[in-house]
C-alpha cells in the first residue's frame, strides 16, 4: 500500500486542466492503486489524479466503500435533474458548502484495463462523479458553492442536535 500526498486548495496543480491517458502503463497501473489506497485511508468517496499532484484524466469512486469505480478519461453522455446538499473535498479538508448538482449522471470511459465502460448513477454518485470530473479541468466545489462554507464538525454537532 502506497499513500500520497493529498494536494490543498491553493496548491496550483488543482486548477490545471488535466490530459488523457493514452494507454496503461505500469507507472499508470501503480497511480491506480495509490489513488486507491490514498481515497480509502482518507475515508473518501471519490479522488482525482491533480490531487495526488498527477495531471492525468483519471479519478476513483466508491460511494459504498465496496465498489470502486476506475474512471479513466470521462465523457458526459447524460445530465439531468437536480439535488442540493453538503459537498466536501479531500483537497479542502474539515469543510463543506452547499452544492447543487445533476441528479442523475450518465459517463463513458475506460477501466483499468483500458475497456471501454458506461456508467451510470443518481444522488451521491452522480454527484461523485460531477465532482470529481470538475477536477480533470481544474475546477473546485467552492467555485458552486452557495452561501458560506462550513465547518464539518459543526454540521455533525448540528445533526446530532437534531436527533436528540
Ligand atoms: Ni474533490
Amino acid at each position: 500500500m502506497a499513500l500520497r500526498q493529498i494536494r490543498i486548495e491553493g496548491d496550483p496543480v488543482l486548477n490545471k486542466v488535466c490530459k488523457e491517458v493514452k494507454e496503461i502503463t505500469p507507472r499508470v497501473k501503480e497511480l491506480i492503486e495509490d489513488m486507491l489506497d490514498t481515497m480509502y485511508e482518507a475515508n473518501g468517496v471519490g479522488l482525482a489524479a491533480p490531487q495526488v499532484g498527477i495531471l492525468k484524466r483519471i479519478i476513483v469512486i466508491d460511494v459504498t466503500g465496496e465498489d470502486p469505480y476506475v474512471i479513466i478519461n470521462p465523457k458526459v453522455i447524460e445530465k439531468s435533474g437536480e439535488q442540493t446538499g453538503y459537498e466536501g473535498c479531500l483537497s479542502i479538508p474539515g469543510k463543506s458548502g452547499i452544492v447543487t448538482r445533476p441528479n442523475f449522471a450518465k459517463i463513458s470511459y475506460k477501466d483499468e484495463n483500458f475497456e471501454d465502460r458506461i456508467l451510470e448513477g443518481t444522488e451521491l454518485l452522480a454527484r461523485a462523479i460531477c465532482h470529481e470530473m470538475d477536477h480533470l479541468d481544474g475546477h473546485l466545489y467552492t467555485e458552486l458553492v452557495e452561501g458560506d462554507l462550513v465547518n464539518m464538525e459543526d454540521l455533525q454537532e448540528e445533526a446530532e442536535e437534531e436527533e436528540q
